[in-house]
């Protein structure tokens, strides 16, 4: 398969570090193309943990070409710092291996400072984000105010577009905060230093994938958050700043629509959401908690608290539609061992009316009610079960009962964190 997009199917942290590291096994490029340092992908190699935020899942495998494409909003410190730690434990990070976009916007600390400002303003309607200045530093990309990586190496723009932008920010920083100004001279400064060290890394990546997809070369699309935080799509507001699905690739990356032949998602046996917004499912009881606690739910990037509920089969059914997946991943499939029974959103009920599809109403969200079904669980361990004929009957059911609610084949399963704990699922 040429061209694959790997996508999160719920809102994020649906394991895509794993099943993108053990993808990339069979990739010869491997793209991340929207999203920065918000995400942070978790891939265990040998019980060794690697936690990657900007820099592909494809990096911890030798002689990968791994590229950071034009729609990442890249932070240059959290980058280099990322590369830094890679080396530090023996991973090439190299030209050859990494390749950053021109084109990707970049995150300064101007960003980073409106992000937490605009989120104590808000109060009670915050959105939960990361802090990583993602919000505000798409926000100047679509205002046409924002730096690229290709501004950053050009001495002469960075001086006088960095100058401009503070120009504003201060203002605002001071007027309608009361905050200090930054000081153009330091953050100039630091920028020239992010230059000389990403420079080496720099190129029209766009160019380079469109080449290696020419060549029949497998390039792997990457997305860093899940469907339902599209913005777009998402449950805006709260949702992250850019195309988290399939969709993202075109313009992330600078590569025709029609050359994206497969679509793959990822989502969790359960799910969860880190921040705030609408969780039509989530469980605030002791199941909740359960599944916080067995499935380690604490944020990778943040260290949050990740709300957990149940499998949601109609936020899953749309955000397989509109990413037109052929496929998806269960990850997670362990943590559900020893529930008595596991449930699933079956349906949603607002003001009475069934909804076949996901509200984009804000209100209605809020109201749902949420029609379940339920299946009897197991109580065996599954962790070392590398064959869909040797998981419990229970577990299989529950693997084929959810493929039939969202009408897409489920292509394999995850048992564990490490990469060979996995489970290929024949299709019926
Ligand atoms: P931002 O992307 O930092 O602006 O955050 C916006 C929303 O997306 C918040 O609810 C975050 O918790 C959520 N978010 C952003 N990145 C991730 C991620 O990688 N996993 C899960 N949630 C995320």
């Amino acid at each position: 398969m040429p061209t694959l997009s790997v996508f999160g199917a719920q809102w994020g942290d649906e394991g895509k570090g794993k099943i993108i590291d053990r993808m990339a096994r069979d990739a010869d490029v491997v793209v991340r193309y929207q999203g920065g340092a918000n995400a942070g992908h978790t891939v265990v190699v040998g019980g060794d943990e690697y936690i990657l935020h900007h820099i592909p899942s494809g990096i911890l495998h030798p002689g990968k070409l791994n590229v950071i494409a034009g729609g990442v909003a890249v932070d240059p410190a959290k980058l280099l710092d990322e590369i830094e730690q890679l080396r530090a434990r023996d991973v090439a990070v190299t030209e050859q291996t990494l390749r950053v976009s021109a084109r990707a916007h970049v995150i300064f600390e101007h960003h980073r400072r409106l992000d937490h400002m605009a989120e104590k303003f808000k109060g009670e309607g915050r959105i939960g984000t990361t802090g990583r200045g993602i919000g505000p530093c798409y926000a100047d990309k679509a205002s046409r105010t924002g730096l690229r990586v290709a501004d950053l190496l050009d001495g002469s723009t960075l001086e006088s577009r960095l100058q401009a932008t503070l120009a504003e920010k201060n203002v605002h920083f001071e007027r309608v905060h009361g905050e200090e100004p930054l000081d153009l001279g330091q953050e100039i400064e630091r920028a020239r230093q992010w230059a000389s060290d990403l420079a080496p890394f720099v190129c029209d990546t766009g160019a380079l994938v469109r080449k290696a997809y020419r060549e029949g070369r497998t390039v792997l699309f990457e997305a860093a958050q899940g469907v339902m935080l599209d913005v777009d799509h998402g449950t805006y507001p709260f949702v992250t700043s850019s195309h988290t699905g399939p969709d993202g690739i075109a313009a992330g990356v600078g590569f025709p629509v029609r050359s994206i032949e497969r679509a793959v998602g990822i989502a969790k046996a359960y799910c969860t959401r880190v921040g705030e917004g609408p969780f039509p499912t989530e469980d605030e009881g002791p199941d909740g908690e359960r599944l916080r606690e067995v499935g380690c739910e604490f944020g990778s990037t943040t260290g949050r608290s990740r709300r957990c509920g149940w499998f949601d089969a109609v936020a899953m059914r749309y955000a397989l539609e509109i990413s037109g997946a052929d496929a998806w991943i269960m990850t997670k499939l362990d943590v559900l061992t020893g529930l008595s029974e596991v449930k699933v959103a079956v349906g949603y009920v607002v003001g009475g009316v069934t909804r076949d599809s996901f509200p984009a109403e804000l209100a209605d969200l809020s109201r749902v009610e949420v029609t379940y079904e339920s299946r009897p669980g197991w109580t065996e361990d599954i962790t070392g079960v590398r064959r869909f004929e040797d998981l419990p009957e229970a577990a299989r059911e529950y693997v084929r009962w959810l493929e039939d609610m969202v009408g897409a084949p489920v292509e394999m399963l995850s048992v564990g964190p490490e990469r060979d704990q996995v489970v290929p699922v024949p299709s019926v």
